[in-house]
């Protein structure tokens, strides 16, 4: 049984990706393929959360944070005693950020998870309200211990943006609850052309499996729902 040590925030990971499966083209171009209801279920889903986690090549890609900007949404969150907008949560090893992004204008609470070095040249700095630098003895990033550390920091309920390289890391510690896939209706290709989920892949004996909770068709675009099975 879980205990109050071990409490980590709800994971559920958000993303659209082509018919062939890839979330970008050839180019890493952020994605503008989904429709406008693809749209309006990734805002609801950021509007559901308390923090939005992503990896450094999404923001390098897309140079923005996916804000709450509907005001029904907003007075939602408000209502339900959540801020107005969920904590933009940016993962990257090497901490390797232009501090000039646009992120770092928009009007959100802007947190780091990263290396010790790679935090040194953000701590003391105003970029970032939060800072995490749990590690592993290999120096790599301790996922259940960061996620564990945000939740006395109000998040429980955790969106995952994508892309694939964390997804494949919090998938490869057993971190990720729930998924929602958008099917869009075009072939990107590319044989190294980003999916889901990167990282080493697995044996299909070993492979995370999935029970579908529900698929939605909006015209051309499939929505699924997964739950991680367990
Ligand atoms: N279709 C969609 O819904 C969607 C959603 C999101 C993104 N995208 C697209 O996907 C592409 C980016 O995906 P991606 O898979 O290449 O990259 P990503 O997961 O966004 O970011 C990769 C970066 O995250 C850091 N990282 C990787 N593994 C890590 C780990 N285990 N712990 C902590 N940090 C780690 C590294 O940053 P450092 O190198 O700085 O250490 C790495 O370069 C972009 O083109 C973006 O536009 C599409």
């Amino acid at each position: 049984m879980a205990n109050a040590t071990h409490h980590r925030p709800k994971t559920t990971v958000v993303l659209a990706m082509s018919a062939d499966g890839k979330i970008t083209d050839v180019q890493h171009s952020p994605p503008e393929f989904g429709s406008s209801a693809d749209y309006a279920h990734l805002e609801c889903q950021v509007a559901a959360a308390d923090g939005i986690l992503f990896g450094a090549a999404t923001l390098r890609a897309g140079e923005t944070a996916m804000r709450v900007v509907t005001p029904a949404l907003i007075a939602a969150r408000l209502e339900r005693g959540q801020p107005e907008q969920p904590a933009q949560i940016v993962c990257t090893r090497s901490g390797h950020l232009d501090p000039t992004l646009r992120f770092f204008q928009q009007a959100v609470p802007h947190w780091l998870v990263t290396t010790s070095t790679g935090a040194e040249s953000w701590q003391g700095q105003p970029h970032f309200q939060q800072i995490f630098t749990d590690e592993t003895p290999n120096h790599t990033i301790d996922w259940l211990k960061t996620l564990q550390a945000m939740t006395p920091l109000g998040i429980e309920k955790l969106a995952v943006l994508g892309g694939g390289q964390i997804v494949a890391a919090l998938l490869a510690d057993d971190l990720v609850d729930e998924l929602h896939l958008t099917v869009c209706p075009l072939l990107l290709g590319g044989a190294s052309t980003p999916t889901p989920v990167a990282g080493q892949g697995w044996l299909q004996q070993d492979a995370p499996w999935l029970e579908l909770l529900s698929v939605k068709q909006i015209e051309n675009e499939v929505f699924l729902h997964y739950r991680r099975r367990r």
